[in-house]
């Protein structure tokens, strides 16, 4: 679970305390009556007092569902424990299961669904701004926004369900094998796409909230953004930047957002940088369980990203030395121009998605192979044994019933190819190098979905064979 997100004057002592967002506009709800996006300052101005029918005019074509809170539960089968995803600031997050029928023009699907904590310390600005930035904006790497529930004092949202959940537990969780290299690169990317997407809007959007925690996943590792509760519409006209209150997440924020409250497109590029340095090095942003000099992960990295020599001090030692040493020094020469203390030296994200690609197309990732027992086969291997076996019984009797037949089997797709054929027989030994199952598929496969296929690797796994 991420920081919990704070307003940073309660983070940093005697930091800035900004008034409002720069562009003050018109405080009435406007119908959308073209395809211009409704900012967060033409209804934010209502408050509280927005009803689900005034918001809905207002997001007309966005094909947001407003649902009933009865509709809901029983979705989530009343809120149920078994179906708790998790919980961060705006509230706790449930699984659930839109049925045929619970709306003619809605599909069976899974969706998760987020609920406004009335105790927390978010509440309904968060919520419309999810609602209005969402509800509008469509892109393959921002995460869906199904619909919504405004009754009452309640407020919930219903979203796509990301079936790998967000990156952080991807990430760190001490138990999970750990991501492979093209797959960090394959979510950084998505990550960057989603971010090049808001900043090249006609519009462009601040998202505010770039973290592990907020990257969500699929079960292909396709990355899309979520949580837009911090997402500011960006400067306009000759504005060089929107001035708001610092909130943000520890170890994340931009270091001018922080002591000023100036906030620009770059501010989500240094975000991006620190969630690119997380999926390098495998360490989370602060980790106070770190000896003091490597708890803050940017300060701790920032001498070694400029030098070559290092690179094996900040990739992740779990990866075991399997990555493109080519693309992990690209990789740590753009976390290190992301995470410039100059916002104006970081690269725009349209920059970073390209150099990324550049990263994923690198082929020179060592090779490591691994023991894969078919079950199957040692079944059949058992049954082998036990014939021949008997066979020998008969034969010589008085032998050792131990009988060994030489079955080789090596392919990276796992299939049997080779089966010798024993007239001798000898002593049973099932050898435990049955099929040998290379990371480099993993990887073809990956690519592949990104990619047209690439037939340098994948004369590389038949060589293998
Ligand atoms: N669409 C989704 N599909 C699957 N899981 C989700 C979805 N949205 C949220 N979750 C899960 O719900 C949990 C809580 O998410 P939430 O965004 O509310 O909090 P957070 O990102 O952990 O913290 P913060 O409030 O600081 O953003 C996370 O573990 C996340 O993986
Ligand atoms: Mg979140």
């Amino acid at each position: 679970m991420a920081l919990k997100r704070l307003p940073w004057d309660c983070v940093v002592p005697g930091c800035f305390k900004a008034q409002t967002t720069s562009t003050q506009h018109k405080s009435h709800i406007s119908k959308q009556t073209s395809f211009r996006r409704l900012s967060l300052s033409d209804v934010s101005n209502h408050g509280s007092s927005i009803s689900a029918n005034d918001l809905s005019s207002s997001l007309v074509g966005s094909n947001l569902h407003i649902f009933t809170l009865v509709e809901l539960k029983t979705v989530t089968h009343n809120f149920s424990k078994i179906n708790y995803l998790g919980e961060g600031g705006f509230g706790v997050v449930y699984k659930g299961m839109i049925h045929d029928g619970l709306r003619p023009e809605l599909k069976a699907q899974v969706v998760a669904v987020k609920m406004l904590d009335l105790d927390g310390t978010q509440g309904h600005r968060e919520w419309l701004a999810e609602v209005i930035f969402l509800g509008q904006l469509r892109h393959p790497h921002l995460v869906t926004l199904i619909g919504y529930c405004c009754e009452d004092e309640h407020r919930l949202l219903v979203y796509q369900f990301m079936e790998r959940g967000n990156l952080e537990d991807q990430l760190f969780k001490r138990y999970s094998s750990p991501l492979p290299w093209l797959t960090r690169i394959k979510i950084a990317i998505g990550a960057a796409k989603g971010l090049a997407f808001l900043h090249e809007e006609e519009k462009p959007v601040i998202y505010r909230d770039l973290k592990a925690s907020n990257v969500l996943l699929d079960s292909d590792y396709n990355a899309k953004l979520s949580d837009f509760g911090l997402a500011v519409d960006g400067p306009q006209g000759d504005n060089t930047h929107v001035t708001a209150q610092v909130m943000g997440t520890q170890g994340y924020a931009a270091p001018e957002y922080i002591s000023t409250g100036h906030l620009t497109a770059m501010s989500d590029v240094y975000s991006f940088g620190v969630v690119l340095l997380e999926l390098i090095t495998g360490r989370r942003s602060v980790d106070n369980s770190r000896p003091t000099g490597e708890r803050d992960l940017v300060n701790w990295a920032r001498p070694m990203l400029k030098d070559a020599h290092k690179l094996d001090k900040i990739v992740d030692l779990r990866l075991e030395g399997l990555y493109s040493t080519e693309g992990a020094k690209k990789a740590v020469l753009l976390a290190h121009q992301c995470l410039s203390k100059n916002p104006k030296c970081r690269p725009s994200m349209q920059t970073v998605v390209k150099t990324l690609e550049t990263i994923m197309d690198l082929d020179d990732i060592p090779v490591k192979s691994f023991v894969y027992i078919d079950p199957a086969l040692l079944k059949e291997a058992s049954v082998n044994n036990c014939e021949d076996a008997a066979e020998k019984d008969q034969n010589e009797p008085g032998n050792e019933s131990r009988v060994e037949e030489e079955v080789e089997i090596k392919n990276v797709k796992g299939h049997r190819q080779q089966k010798r054929p024993h007239k001798h027989r000898h002593r049973t030994r099932v050898s435990r190098s049955r099929a040998v199952f290379s990371d480099t598929a993993l990887y073809s496969t990956l690519r592949t979905s990104l990619y047209s296929p690439k037939s340098k690797n994948e004369s590389k796994e038949n060589t293998e064979e």
